[in-house]
């Protein structure tokens, strides 16, 4: 981060000093909330958790050098008390970010692929210049402004994930670090539960490209009727993405190979290229569109952007991760998350990479729904049935929802029950699809098919 003397810290954020803090003293990061990874010079974000209170781990973080603590009561030492850590927290992010003298920050938003996307885009980005992005699915109040924290003067881009719990939350976030460029991958059914409907969540997403100064640029989904309609909410200019060939930035001639991963030629404003992925599924195009376009947007010349596309591997875990076995057993491990969109692309994956293999499919019932829980949960059963499996597992709690779409499917009331299910049945040659809700932790039935083969 950029060093700020504790002094500053406290104006910026309405704090008192306490605790003897001296105002002379610099932080120069990070900005951390888990005592553990404190360092000389961070500064230690007590938050009071469901759990935990990390003002009890106040001193373990001075010990290892913190220059302050961020809190929102005195503790044994030096530190700056606000009302609101987590406001105070956002407040610190946005005055580092609006002095950093030529950072672009570009936010990434939509309900499957962010973190996909993310990754693609900080890759791309770091061809031109240094890059801050988060890790994994750092993207809500308290990821987002750490993450931004983590830019210096150096920092060329700053590539945000942008999650809507609620509507109003991706407003907060782009207003912590403004974007000027904004991409929407799609409106899908994630946590529909909370919203109450598909519109409600286009509503929030479309938070992102009215965030958007007129100067900026809305990327946006062209394939996606409620994405694109968001052009009508952004004073900024729009660049498309997508298969259509009205898209300014798209695929032709796309084709997956046997092992489900696309290739295609790559069609920008500034001439195209061929891409091939060693991402697996048709999704994932979707996914390296939106981030050829930012990256277009942002000067790489199309070949650079081609050439990084097809050397990505995946970056975050259990996202369509696809492994061997020595037996000839391909496991596709998809574990991490789960919606009825993602669900349909990760058998559509399955599909393409099984053609005249035997299909195994292990899922567990969607969460967050809300009252569509049991449509929805039948609907992944209805298509689980459609795809041709030799038997389809159904890990967990609520299974019954599933299993109502796919009557024969064999519930397991945990892995352990699901891994044995499984062991009994597969062959040399066979292909498992793995496939939930992060709650319902499938990675382990992975793991325990994968052996020492685990990634
Ligand atoms: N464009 C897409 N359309 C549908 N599914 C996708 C797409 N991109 C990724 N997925 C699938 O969605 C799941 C989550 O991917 P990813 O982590 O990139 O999304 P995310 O939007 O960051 O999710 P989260 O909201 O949990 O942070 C994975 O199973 C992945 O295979
Ligand atoms: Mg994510």
């Amino acid at each position: 981060m950029i060093p700020l003397p504790l002094g500053r810290v406290a104006e910026i954020t309405s704090g008192a000093l306490t605790g003897q803090a001296d105002p002379g003293a610099v932080v120069r990061g990070p900005v951390v909330i888990d005592s553990r990874a404190a360092e000389p010079g961070s500064l230690f974000v007590a938050i009071r958790g469901e759990r935990a209170d990390g003002h009890d781990f106040a001193a373990q973080a001075l010990a290892s050098g913190a220059a302050a603590v961020l809190a929102s009561r005195p503790v044994d030492g030096p530190a700056v008390v606000v009302g609101d850590v987590v406001a105070a927290l956002a407040r610190l992010a946005h005055a580092v970010v609006t002095d950093l003298p030529k950072a672009t920050v570009v936010g990434v938003t939509g309900s499957a692929g962010k973190t996909s996307t993310k990754d693609l885009l900080a890759r791309l980005t770091a061809r031109i210049g240094p890059t801050v992005a988060p890790v994994g699915s750092y993207n809500n109040e308290i990821g987002h402004p750490l993450t931004v924290l983590k830019a210096d003067e150096d920092t060329r881009f700053l590539v945000l994930e942008l999650s809507a719990r609620n509507a109003g939350h991706i407003a907060y976030l782009a207003e912590i670090a403004p974007p000027s460029i904004g991409v929407v991958l799609n409106v899908g059914t994630a946590h529909l539960g909370v919203f109450g409907g598909k519109e409600a969540i286009a509503a929030a997403k479309g938070e992102l490209p009215e965030a958007l100064p007129s100067s900026g640029v809305a990327v946006l989904n062209l394939d996606d009727p409620l994405v694109a309609a968001m052009s009508g909410r952004t004073s900024a200019r729009v660049l498309y993405f997508g298969r259509s060939a009205s898209a300014h930035v798209r695929a032709v001639e796309e084709t997956l190979d046997d092992r489900g991963r696309a290739r295609f030629t790559l069609v920008t404003p500034a001439g195209e290229a061929d891409v091939a992925l060693r991402l697996h599924g048709a999704h994932a195009v979707e996914n390296a569109l939106a981030a050829a376009a930012a990256a277009h947007e942002l000067g790489l010349p199309v070949a650079a952007i081609a050439e990084e596309l097809s050397l990505a591997e995946p970056r975050s875990r259990w996202r369509m991760e696809v492994t061997d076995r020595a037996d000839g057993v391909t496991v596709i491990n998809d574990s991490y998350n789960a919606n009825p969109d993602s669900m349909r692309a990760a058998f559509a994956a399955m599909h393409a990479l099984a053609a005249h293999r035997r299909k195994f499919a292990v899922v567990a019932a969607l969460r967050e729904l809300g009252d569509d829980a049991p449509e929805l949960n039948a609907g992944v059963g209805h298509l689980a049935a459609g795809a041709g499996l030799e038997a389809l597992v159904v890990v967990g709690e609520n299974a019954d929802q599933i299993i109502a779409g796919a009557p024969g499917a064999i519930h397991a009331p945990d892995v352990d029950t699901a891994v044995a299910e499984l062991t009994g049945r597969l062959a040399p040659g066979d292909v498992v699809l793995i496939k939930g809700p992060r709650a319902a932790a499938l990675e382990k039935v992975a793991e325990a098919l994968l052996g020492g083969d685990a990634r």
